[in-house]
Formats: structure tokens, sequence, C-alpha cells
């Protein structure tokens, strides 16, 4: 069973812990696999699915449309655009190239996936507006913002709640943790975390952080994947959205919340996996 998380300050409830999708369509001779591990994780519970326009050029949300045709009520179906596309008309044109790829007539929750260098943030908030009133989107979030931006943002959409801000966080990227994360917490705006492995770069085995990762997992017959999934989701107000285009890898990490770590375990992990003394830096595309 996975806990649900308030989303923002809405009232809508999903699951601590959800389905990345990047680079899923990259490669035609495991789409089968891919399916079938999105199809694996729902069936688990991992019923909250991240894509964006620019995966794989549009190949992973049509991945997400098939998964989902027979289950769309189920699930919360969260989709980026890209920031050249963050006009006023911009963030239309691509909302509805995303619905169609996705075969869908709504999208659960709208991301502006990186800063634009182009376009204010109130500009693509005020598209963003539009598209929740007329029940395109039904929730709005942002991706890779610091505090700063993230201000911006909430001043700019006015009474419609900033929901998400997906960032990167894994053991070995805590810098969230300096600025972004506390006022994410302050301003009730979920942390979707991204990149929970990694992406490529999980603890090797016989290093030192990964033989706490591991100490500790066997203590409950967990993996070192399932205890960081559960480290990331104790923090607080977090998501966390790994991607498994595996299927025994996305059963496995369905599994990793039926377990409690303890506060000295935490903080073992805190230990083995120090923060870094840099604080978030904003990129613009
Ligand atoms: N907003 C943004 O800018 C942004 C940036 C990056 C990512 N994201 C989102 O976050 C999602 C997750 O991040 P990510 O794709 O970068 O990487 P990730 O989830 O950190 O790592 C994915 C890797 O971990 C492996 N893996 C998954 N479960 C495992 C398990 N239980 N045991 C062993 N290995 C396991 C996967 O292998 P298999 O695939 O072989 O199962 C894959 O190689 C993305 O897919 C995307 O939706 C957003």
């Amino acid at each position: 069973m996975i806990p649900t998380i308030t989303l923002g300050k809405t009232d809508e409830k999903v699951p601590v812990l959800g389905q990345g999708t990047w680079k899923m369509g990259l490669d035609p001779a495991i789409r089968d696999q891919e399916i079938a591990a999105l199809r694996t994780g729902i069936e688990h519970g991992m019923t909250l699915i991240d894509t964006a326009e620019v995966y794989s050029e549009g190949e992973s949300e049509r991945i997400v449309g098939e998964v989902i045709q027979d289950c769309r009520d189920d699930i919360f179906l969260v989709t980026k655009v890209w920031p050249t596309n963050g006009t006023y008309d911009g963030v239309r044109r691509a909302a509805e190239g995303s619905l169609k790829r996705l075969r869908t007539d709504r999208i659960d929750l709208y991301l502006l996936h990186w800063p634009s260098a182009d376009h204010p943030v109130a500009e693509t908030m005020r598209g963003m507006r539009a598209l929740v009133e007329e029940g395109i989107i039904r929730y709005v979030g942002v991706s890779n913002f610091s505090a700063e931006l993230m201000q911006e943002a909430i001043d700019a959409l006015g009474d419609i709640p900033l929901a998400v801000n997906q960032v990167v966080y894994h053991m070995k990227n805590r810098v969230i943790e300096h600025s972004v994360k506390p006022f994410c917490d302050k301003n009730r705006v979920t942390i979707m975390a991204y990149s929970p492995f990694g992406a490529g770069s999980f603890p090797e085995p016989g290093s030192p952080g990964r033989r706490v990762l591991d100490e500790i997992g066997a203590k409950y017959g967990k993996t070192a994947y399932q205890v960081v999934l559960n480290w990331l989701v104790a923090q607080g107000n977090v998501i966390a959205i790994p991607k498994a285009a595996n299927p025994k890898h996305a059963a496995e990490n369905a599994k990793a919340m039926d377990f409690r770590l303890t506060e000295e375990e935490i903080a073992r992990i805190d230990e083995a996996f120090p923060l870094p003394e840099n604080d978030f830096v904003v990129r613009r595309h």
C-alpha cells in the first residue's frame, strides 16, 4: 500500500510514489517492456505518471497514452511544457499537442519544465491560468525553480495554487534542502523529487554510503533502492518519481513504503550522504 499526500494547497490526494518516463520510447526494441513496467507500477499503486512533451520527442507521451487508455480515471497524469513554448499562446498549443499524444481530454498537473531564458514567468503562468479555467489542466506546477522564481509564479497565479516544484533530489544531490525545500514547506508547494536514484549514479555496491543503505535495508528485507525512496519521502512534503523500464524494478519500487526508518537510521543516512555547501543554481532554457 502506497500512502498518499495532499498536493500543495489543493484537496487532491496523490500517492507519494509515482513513475518517471524520461527516455521511454527512444528504443523501439524495449517499448513493450517499458509499457509492461508502467502497467506493473500502476497495478502496484504507482498511479501518478510523470512525462513531458520533450521526452523522446513526444514518444514518451505516446507510450503513456497507450498505457492509460483503459484506466485513465485512476491515473494522476503529469506532463510538462518546454520553456521555449512558454508564451501565453504557446502554452495552449503545447498542451493541445500533449493531449493528442496522451489520447486524453485533460492533464491533471501541468508543469513548466525549466525557467525560460526568454519568456517571463508571469506570462507563462497567465497561459496556465487560462488552461485551468477551461478545464484543460487541473493543477499548475513548475520544475527546476528556485525560491525566488516560485514566488514570482505564486504572485502571477493569484488564487490558483502553485501545486508542485519538480526538482532533482537524491542521496548525492541534496541541494534543494538549503532554500528550495524550506520555501516549499512554508508555502505548501509539494516537492516532486526527480532522478531519485541519481539517474544512473546510484551509490556503487561496496562504497561506504551504499554499505549504510544495504545494512539498513537488510534489517527490513528491503533493497538499497527501496531505502532511498523511503528516505526521500520521510523528508516530508515529497513525492518521488523513480523511472523503471524493467517491470521487476517497478514492482520493487512500489514496495518501498511498507516500513518506517527510525530517526537513528535517517541520521545515519544523512551522515553518509552529507549536504553540499552550495545552494540551488537557476538554469534557464
Ligand atoms: N523535471 C526535470 O527536469 C526532470 C529531469 C530528470 C528526470 N525527471 C523525471 O524524473 C524521472 C526519474 O528520474 P530519472 O529517469 O532521471 O532517473 P532515476 O529514476 O533516478 O533512475 C532511473 C534508473 O534507475 C534504474 N532503476 C529503477 N528502479 C530500480 C530498482 N528498483 N533497482 C535498480 N535499478 C532501478 C532504472 O533502470 P531500468 O529503467 O532498467 O528499470 C534506470 O536505469 C524521469 O523519468 C522523469 O520523469 C524530470
